[in-house]
């Protein structure tokens, strides 16, 4: 038999309505902060992803899943979705008409990670992105905007971590502290810390090898080596964030794993998935539209894990799940017939009705009518299609009544309409 690839998975009935309710909470949360939906393409040149998340990165190092095409052209399985939204932004001169833009997107993306709990080869991302805006009222407004996200879906446990990465002007400042910091514990770093520390010192602070993280327990943070505007500006996050009374806490460890950002960065962390802490992560990437040949345009975002959500929303499946109202148990041809009308008739009507369409006896129907969770069972022969009634069993009470058949239809969306 021919099973799934490694990493990836199936998200079965019994599962997907957790996810359908997570999107349309998310989708009615986006419209009410005035997010409009964009769809972009799964594949991209692999450059797009090269030049924004950045060569020196654990993703696009060994994550991507990359190929050439039949023309030869390389081409990757979209491991985020900012370069992409980005690259869209740049080509389709979003910025003449209106620079500001608030976009939110949800759809599959592509890492090959070690597969474990929370981690997947192919998972889900809900987006959101946020161009032309330069004020960290922006950022304080996406970081509420996903922490309501979280409290709509009931999700407890989680926490907003915060931080700044600075910008050009303070970057290569922090960056030598931590170099000259890093370089006296050469020794104890693992051989990717080794060669980070000169390609991209920051990941070390993300390494995740014992060794490296007991180095870089007090290795200097950001937040100490901002310019005073970058300052000004997380203080003028927290105060908008401290405004909406959105909770979070100051964390001077937290970097990403992505190279675009600039200034506030974020993560939700929670407890409750082992390993894999990190429920969504954003910032902003103040330089990514112009690195990208596009105008000098702020921007900012974050991408909400779907799976990690999904695992730890506080509503479930079988509470979501939408079962069919009727089960008609037509005996004969000729009843068949007629059930398949009256199936119609209630499901253009936004009633879940159900039938056998083989000939199996009462029993095995009415077994299956229990199995599905229908609410009412008709059982209609040829006899009662004669006699114009049939009996209708109410699956909770166990009681049965005649029904004239002539108004089965509007009976039944009239029981069902009232239990809805
Ligand atoms: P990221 O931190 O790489 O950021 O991913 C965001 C979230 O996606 C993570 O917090 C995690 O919940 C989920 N995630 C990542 N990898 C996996 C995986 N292998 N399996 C399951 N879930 C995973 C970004 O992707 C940025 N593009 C976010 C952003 C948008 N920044 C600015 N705009």
């Amino acid at each position: 038999m021919i099973q799934l690839i490694r990493g990836f998975k199936d998200i079965l009935p019994g599962e997907i309505e957790v996810w359908q309710y997570i999107e349309q909470v998310a989708t009615a949360l986006f419209a009410d902060y005035g997010f409009s939906e964009i769809r972009v393409p799964i594949m991209e040149r692999t450059e797009l992803f090269a030049r924004s998340i950045g060569e020196n990165t654990d993703i696009v190092e060994k994550e991507m899943y990359t190929f050439a095409d039949r023309k030869g052209d390389l081409i990757t399985l979209r491991p985020e979705a900012t370069a992409a939204i980005v690259r869209s932004y740049i080509q389709h001169k979003m910025q003449t008409s209106d620079p500001v833009r608030k976009f939110y997107t949800i759809g599959p993306m592509f890492r090959r990670e070690r597969p474990q709990k929370g981690r997947y080869r192919q998972f889900y991302q809900i987006d959101a992105e946020g161009f032309g805006i330069a004020s960290p009222l922006i950022d304080a407004q996406m970081i509420t905007m996903l922490v309501d996200l979280l409290a709509r879906l009931e999700v407890a446990d989680t926490q907003a971590h915060i931080n700044s990465l600075g910008c050009p002007a303070c970057r290569p400042g922090y960056t030598a502290a931590l170099v000259a910091f890093l370089d006296d514990r050469t020794d104890v770093l693992c051989e990717d810390c080794r060669r980070r520390k000169t390609s991209n010192p920051l990941r070390v602070i993300d390494c995740k090898v014992p060794g490296c993280r007991e180095a870089v327990a007090d290795a200097p943070a950001f937040l100490d080596h901002l310019c005073a505007d970058c300052a000004d500006h997380f203080q003028a996050v927290r105060d908008g964030l401290d405004s909406t009374g959105t909770a979070y806490v100051i964390d001077r460890r937290l970097v990403r794993g992505l190279d675009y950002y600039t200034r506030t960065t974020y993560e939700i962390q929670t407890g409750r998935l082992g390993a894999q802490s990190a429920v969504a992560g954003g910032g902003r990437y103040d330089g990514l539209v112009k690195a990208l040949g596009g105008p000098d345009m702020p921007a900012t975002g974050f991408a909400v894990g779907f799976d990690r959500l999904a695992e730890i929303v506080g509503v479930s499946a079988d509470a979501l799940q939408r079962r069919p109202a009727v089960f008609i148990a037509a005996l004969g041809a000729t009843a068949q017939k007629r059930a398949f009308e009256w199936t119609t008739a209630l499901a253009r009507r936004g009633i879940i009705a159900e039938m056998d369409m083989a000939d199996r006896s009462l029993k095995s129907q009415m077994k299956r009518a229990d199995r599905l969770g229908a609410r009412w069972v008709v059982m209609v022969g040829d006899d009662d299609l004669a006699a114009g009634e049939a009996p209708v069993r109410d699956m909770t009470t166990k009681e049965q009544i005649p029904m004239p058949l002539a108004e089965l239809v509007e009976q039944m969306v009239g029981r069902a309409g009232a239990g809805k």
